[in-house]
C-alpha cells in the first residue's frame, strides 16, 4: 500500500527571533490549517530538549535529526510548518523545503531579531563559539534561495505579518 504524500505545506523560515513561532500560530488560527513546529516535533520524538540534543550530539547530530523530521513531513496533511532557524543550512534540507511546499521567509535585521529573543538559553547557537553575526550573514543567501515569498517583519505586529503572509499565499492561489 502506498502512503498519501503532501507537497503543499507552507513553511516559515527565518533567523532565530524573526517571529516564525508566533506568526505560524496566528496564521494557523486565521487559516484553519494545522500547525507543525519542527523544533517541538524534534523534542517530542527525541524526548529531549534541543539544548540537550546539542550538548549530547553536537550541532551535526541535531541537524541530522532535523533533516529526518523535515523529510517525514511528506506524509502529513497540508500544514503550516514553523522551521528552526538553521533548517536552511543543509543543501538537502533546502531541496526538501522547495519540493514539499511554499516557503515564506520572514526577513528581519539581526539586531531586531536578537532583541526579540526572550530566552537565549534555549538557543545553543547563541552561546556557541561562532559570532551570531557570522551565522546570520552566512544564512541570509540560503533563506533567499528557498523563499517563494519574502515578508519584511521588522517593526510589525504578529497579526500584521500573519495577514501579509495570508494575502501573499492567497494571491498565489495557495490558500
Ligand atoms: C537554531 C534555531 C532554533 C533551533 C535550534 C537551532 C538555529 O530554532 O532549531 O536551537 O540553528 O538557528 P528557532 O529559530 O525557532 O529559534
Amino acid at each position: 500500500m502506498t502512503r498519501a504524500t503532501c507537497n503543499d505545506h507552507i513553511f516559515l523560515v527565518g533567523f532565530m527571533g524573526s517571529g516564525k513561532t508566533s506568526v505560524s500560530r496566528k496564521l494557523s488560527a486565521i487559516t484553519g490549517l494545522s500547525l507543525i513546529d519542527s523544533d517541538y516535533r524534534i523534542e517530542a520524538i527525541q524526548h529531549r530538549k534541543i539544548p540537550r540534543i546539542f550538548a549530547e550530539e553536537g550541532e551535526e547530530g541535531f541537524r541530522k535529526i532535523e533533516t529526518d523530521t523535515l523529510a517525514g513531513l511528506k506524509f502529513e496533511g497540508k500544514s503550516i510548518v514553523s522551521c528552526g532557524g538553521g533548517i536552511v543550512c543543509r543543501p538537502e534540507n533546502r531541496e526538501i523545503l522547495k519540493s514539499l511546499g511554499t516557503v515564506v521567509f520572514l526577513d528581519i535585521p539581526l539586531d531586531e531579531a536578537i532583541a526579540r529573543i526572550s530566552n537565549p538559553k534555549t538557543r545553543p547557537l547563541l552561546s556557541g563559539a561562532r559570532p551570531v553575526e557570522d551565522i546570520y550573514d552566512e544564512r541570509i543567501p540560503w533563506y533567499r534561495e528557498v523563499a517563494d515569498i519574502t515578508i519584511q517583519s521588522s517593526g510589525k505586529s504578529v497579526l500584521q505579518v500573519a495577514n501579509e503572509v495570508k494575502a501573499a499565499l492567497e494571491s498565489r492561489g495557495q490558500l
